[in-house]
């Protein structure tokens, strides 16, 4: 997978306000050097795209005034949204990493939360949001989605940039993976499950309620035909991946066959499966949840940089990174 790979590349979002300031992830003229070097190609000219737009990025997206239709306490820390979206806006939503920004009607902008999408209906043009209680804005999001009925709220989206390594998930064929969940991160390893299934894949979840103490997922995998096992994968207090969980997860790429492996939670949690295939020098996939502070979503405000292993930075709401780049592992 090549480091510089924009989630955006090609879509209607593209290009965007980075190619105006010369900040394009992807395009080196965009980027004010006067050569083509274009080294992930989508389908798309980005430069052209941009000269056909009057050099101008392309409208950004839109937010949606949308109905809570159901709000289900699934944790006492933990609620569900069903939330009424419009057709096109469910179907964009449907893939692994999709995620929308939230926020109350009567809030300010710098309300919004990043909420990984859980499920998608488009059919039903719903979305289904798992929101963990934690700061100022959840709670506030908790107390406006519970205490009142009828709630309506603003959404911002679509986003897709909520999972890294992306590319493996989606290629992954018949073969067999393992997720290695916590908390919270159950919810965007739901649609991860589901398209390991789709593409005819055997799947394990290793499930550690966490924080939350529930497993409000569990269900729904088990549902899709994955094989749920409860298992604590994090000494919080040690802040560490126990023995037995590493010695587990090690096994199953070094003796049972496994090809992928998904880390959805902490970035512990990221930063120790990839040292454990770093280890090895196992060729092993690996993907995980994007635990960046997202706070745009758009590359502009930065909150989401970070420093990746060949020392460059990046934005990490719009590029898509093998996590190996991002917590070492080659
Ligand atoms: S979240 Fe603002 S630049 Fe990434």
């Amino acid at each position: 997978m090549k480091t510089s790979d924009c989630i955006d590349a090609g879509t209607e979002y593209c290009p965007c306000y980075l190619a105006e300031t010369g900040e394009c992830i992807m395009c080196s003229q965009l980027q004010g050097k006067v050569f083509c070097d274009c080294t992930n190609w989508k389908g798309v000219c980005i430069y052209q795209e941009y000269m056909w737009n009057h050099l101008h990025a392309k409208e950004s997206r839109k937010e949606y005034r949308c109905k809570i239709l159901i709000c289900e306490q699934a944790a006492p820390l933990v609620i569900l949204l069903t939330v009424q979206v419009n057709r096109t806006l469910a179907r964009e939503l449907k893939q692994p990493g999709a995620y929308v920004f939230l926020r109350p009607l009567d809030s300010p902008p710098y309300f919004e939360i990043p909420l990984s999408v859980m499920k998608a209906d488009e059919r039903a043009e719903t979305v289904v949001l798992a929101v963990q209680e934690r700061g100022v804005k959840t709670k506030y999001l908790f107390k406006q989605s519970t205490v009142k009925k009828e709630v309506e709220i603003l959404l911002r989206g679509p986003f897709w940039n909520g999972i890294l390594g992306l590319s493996y998930l989606k290629s992954l064929q018949k073969e067999k993976a393992l997720l290695v969940i916590r908390g919270i991160g159950q919810a965007p390893a739901v649609p991860v499950a589901k398209k390991l299934i789709q593409g005819g894949n055997e799947v394990e979840v290793l499930l550690d309620t966490g924080k939350i103490q529930s497993d409000f997922a569990a269900a729904l995998f088990r549902e899709m035909g994955c094989h749920v096992v409860a298992q604590k994968v994090l000494d919080v207090e040690k802040l560490l991946i126990p023995d037995e969980v590493l010695t587990y997860i090690k096994d199953s790429f070094m003796k049972n066959g496994v090809k992928l492996i998904y880390c959805g939670g902490p970035e512990l949690l990221h930063r120790g499966v990839s040292a454990l295939i770093q280890q090895t020098g196992s060729k092993v996939d690996l993907a995980c949840s994007n635990d960046a502070k997202l706070c745009c979503g758009e590359g502009i405000c930065g909150s989401c940089q970070t420093r990746i292993v060949n020392g460059s930075r990046t934005k990490i709401c719009k590029t898509q990174l093998d996590p190996r780049d991002l917590y070492g592992g080659r």
